[in-house]
């Protein structure tokens, strides 16, 4: 019942009137909130799946938790969970989402800042951090870092889902905005192209290993899948979608901040596809997201 309300406080605080309305017309737009629970119990069977974790007891830390969902399906299958967020109008909707199903905090703090430590050292150490589709919204990934290895156990884990805006997928039409060449523009060329204050700090994957290995999470495992059959397929693939990249910027009309990006690009995809292994390009180029988990065991420090 509450995800119905969830739902209607939703499409209310959208401006888009109803569920039916949220549900039908506006279905394409919302379907990452729409589908919240859902992905949250995807996440958490894949995560029971590699850590073979028992919740009941657990301490878990969901930052950037939004509407609430993996929180709330976190502590129905017994964890203590703990949702975090500096955006208070999603906090508010995560209170609507929970209500009446289960009782759990969620606070109101930017997890990169120092303070985040006093309000939550209270409800830790935490067993569990997770990093949803969170990090590319972040500027201080260290300072977030830097708490997470203050706040949890000796033996934590983070799990991460992040995009890449490398993938071809994603410079053909960006993640949030669908909008072409996005995905390879420094935040400070984002303004030209979408409503502000929005912008994504799209990062290449050696970055999270460094931060995660800096700060004392060095036992890194990624769990994103190759789902081609073969290396003649990701090649294909990739192929494909250079072309349609260079057909875009070949027909004109775009920026010529998005022409010059996509020219890069297409340069390094040409010598990566030259040079590079299957499951590196798979990687580099297929992968619309990496998911993993970080884990503190393995320090490197
Ligand atoms: C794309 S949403 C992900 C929501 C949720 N984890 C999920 O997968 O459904 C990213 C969330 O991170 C929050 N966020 C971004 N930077 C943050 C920060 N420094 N501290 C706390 N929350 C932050 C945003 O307000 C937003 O709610």
């Amino acid at each position: 019942m509450s995800y119905q309300e969830f739902l209607a406080a939703f499409a209310v605080a959208q401006g888009v009137g109803d569920v039916d309305t949220l549900l039908g017309e506006h279905a394409a737009r919302y379907k990452f909130q729409i589908t919240s629970r859902e992905r949250a119990q995807n996440a958490i069977a894949l995560l029971a799946d590699e850590l073979g974790v028992d919740w009941r007891g657990l301490r878990v830390l969901d930052v950037g938790c939004a509407y609430g969902a993996f929180t709330i399906e976190l502590t129905k299958l017994g964890a203590r969970a703990v949702g975090i967020d500096n955006n208070a109008k999603w906090l508010g909707l995560a209170a609507v989402n929970a209500r009446g199903e289960v009782d759990a905090p969620f606070i109101d703090c930017d997890a990169s800042a120092f303070a985040a430590r006093e309000a939550l050292a209270p409800h830790g150490p935490f067993d569990l951090v997770l990093l949803n589709d969170v990090l590319e919204h972040v500027y201080d990934t260290a300072g977030l870092l830097a708490n997470l290895e203050a706040l949890t156990t000796r033996e934590a884990a983070v799990w991460f889902e992040v995009p890449n805006g490398l993938a071809t997928q994603h410079v053909l039409a960006e993640g949030h905005k669908k909008i072409f060449g996005l995905s390879l523009l420094a935040p400070d060329h984002w303004p030209a192209f979408v409503a502000t204050p929005f912008h994504i700090f799209y990062r290449r994957w050696p970055y999270f290993p460094a931060l995660f290995g800096a700060f004392g999470f060095g036992d890194l495992r990624l769990i994103t899948r190759n789902r081609d059959r073969d290396i003649e397929r990701t090649r294909a693939r990739i192929r494909e979608d250079l072309d349609r990249i260079g057909a875009l910027i070949a027909a004109g009309g775009q920026s010529p901040v998005v022409e010059r990006a996509c020219g890069y690009y297409l340069a390094e995809a040409e010598h990566d596809l030259a040079t590079m292994a299957g499951g590196a390009l798979y990687l580099k180029y297929r992968a619309r997201f990496w998911k993993g988990i970080a884990r503190k065991s393995g320090s490197t420090r």
